[in-house]
């Protein structure tokens, strides 16, 4: 028999090399790579020895029994929503998100919310001790939910415990909050590496899919807000969802990233507030509820999160600059997005705009990733640049090109709906090209300017008089 081969693992990024070193030659951390002892352990015997492995059972595709798949609904929708229409037995779903952000909250109120409904679900903290979280369930009002709890950080313990016993229901739902406190103690490293996390989280995933329970876990993220330790925690799960916000602010968004049982791009939005994490049923209200109509540099956007459509405020604060590179500062939008805005700008409308300090920023703390938003942010950064006010009526939506062109996006229809329904009467949107037969199903209360190039944009609010007769 060969030898089993030794490996060496990054217990920061997860990187695998053959031999040990003082520093990390992926991610540059030191003092970080440990023996890769999952690979040691368990050296597949029957490869080696030759002998015949078992025969597994080939089946039909098409025989599939729904009712085993019936999915667990909180009755939370904002979150049931994200997660595809609510839990799947058996699956696996990690949460990250930054500390403090509201995660334990979240599945707090979640699991009450399930067990209430029938459903037998265990929390397991490895974080906080049992008066901890009953104080929180306290303060939530949750109390008398019929949640059952641990404060456990050992694996086999926990396993061993959830074993269905003669006469008591098996578990539906298990929460772990989170993956990175729990350990094996067959393996010696800490908990919270990398082979802790990724042992640990195997055996819990292959214990919960015998059993049909559904496994949450809480999962740390790093500086850079990827979700800690090794990337393979998140093959290794269903559904990966990232709870983000802005600790300063009370929005917090939940968002799937990966599902394979429902749609990803879904969100769900939640209030951080006294008694815990409110659902947003209508977020394009709240997020302009404070916005300043009369003030240069703020357009509305229409934008799209998953299926579900979301007007937000986009304000561009445009200054002149005394620094050789003028400063460029974007929250909730990608920077480089911006440059290149400006430089479509600059170069196909003639707008001086590159010499000055451009300030941007998504109202409200949250962040916007689709292309959609290019139309709203030049609208917002030539309003800013000449000091006047957009409409204030007038939503915008559309992708810029480096040529200056406006470019069609999805699902206009439902964007315009929304503007339509928070009382918006103007819109100005790229040009469709089967003009007509797509307008016509939307209603006619609302105006639409169609668009093909951002000269357009450009005269339409550049000159004072202009924009004076619109206001
Ligand atoms: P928590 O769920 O502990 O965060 P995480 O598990 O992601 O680290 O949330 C803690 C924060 O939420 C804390 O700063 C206080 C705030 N909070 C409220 O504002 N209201 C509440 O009702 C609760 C329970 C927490
Ligand atoms: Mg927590």
């Amino acid at each position: 028999m060969a030898k089993a081969k030794k490996s060496y693992i990054c217990n920061q990024c997860g990187n695998v090399t053959n031999k040990w070193a003082g520093k990390c030659e992926a991610c540059g951390e030191w003092n970080c790579i440990e023996e890769d002892l999952t690979t040691t352990q368990a050296v597949p015997k029957g490869l080696s020895t030759g002998t015949k492995g078992r025969k597994i059972e080939l089946a039909p595709l098409g025989d599939f029994e729904a009712t085993n798949y019936k999915r667990a609904i909180s009755g939370i929708s904002e979150f049931d929503r994200t997660c595809g229409g609510g839990l799947v037995p058996g699956s696996a779903t990690l949460i990250g998100g930054e500390p403090g952000i509201g995660k334990s909250t979240l599945l707090l109120q979640t699991v009450c919310a399930l067990s209430e409904r029938n459903m037998r679900c265990v929390y397991i903290s490895g974080e906080e001790a049992m008066d901890q979280v009953r104080m929180r369930a306290a303060r939530l009002g949750l109390e008398k939910a019929p949640v059952e709890l641990a404060s456990a950080t050992n694996v086999r313990d926990i396993l061993t415990s959830l074993e269905p016993s003669s006469g008591s229901k098996p578990v539906d739902i298990l929460i772990i909050d989170s993956i990175q406190t729990m350990y094996i103690d067959n393996i010696d490293s800490a908990p919270g590496t990398v082979t802790q996390v990724r042992t640990s989280a195997q055996e819990i995933i292959r214990h919960a899919k015998a059993r049909n329970m559904a496994v949450i876990f809480v999962g740390h993220v790093t500086k850079d807000g990827q979700i800690a330790g090794p990337r393979v925690l998140e093959h290794m799960v269903d559904t990966v969802l990232h709870f983000e916000g802005d600790r300063s602010h009370q929005f917090r968004i939940l968002r799937a990233v990966k599902n394979r049982f429902g749609p990803t791009d879904e969100i769900g939005v939640f209030e951080m507030a006294g008694e815990g994490l409110r659902e947003v049923l209508n977020p394009s209200e709240i997020f302009l509820s404070q916005r300043n109509q009369n003030v240069a540099g703020s357009a509305v956007l229409a934008a799209l999160e998953g299926s579900r459509p979301m007007l937000v405020e986009v304000q561009a604060l445009v200054a002149p600059s005394t620094l050789a590179a003028p400063r460029r500062s974007v929250l909730g939008w990608d920077p480089n997005r911006l440059a290149m805005i400006v430089a479509v700008l600059e170069t196909r409308t003639g707008l001086q705009i590159s010499g000055c300090d451009i300030f941007l920023n998504i109202a409200g703390g949250i962040r916007i990733n689709e292309p959609a938003a290019d139309l709203a942010v030049a609208a917002a950064l030539i309003s800013a640049l000449q000091n006047a006010p957009l409409p204030a009526e007038t939503v915008f939506f559309g992708e810029l090109g480096l040529a200056g062109e406006v470019r069609q996006i999805a699902q206009s229809d439902l964007r315009l709906k929304e503007a339509q329904k928070l009382g918006f009467r103007e819109a100005v949107i790229p040009k469709t090209k089967n003009k007509g037969k797509a307008r016509k199903s939307t209603n006619n209360e609302i105006r639409v300017s169609e668009i093909d190039n951002i000269q357009m944009l450009a005269d339409m609010y550049s000159t004072a008089s202009n924009v004076q007769a619109y206001g």
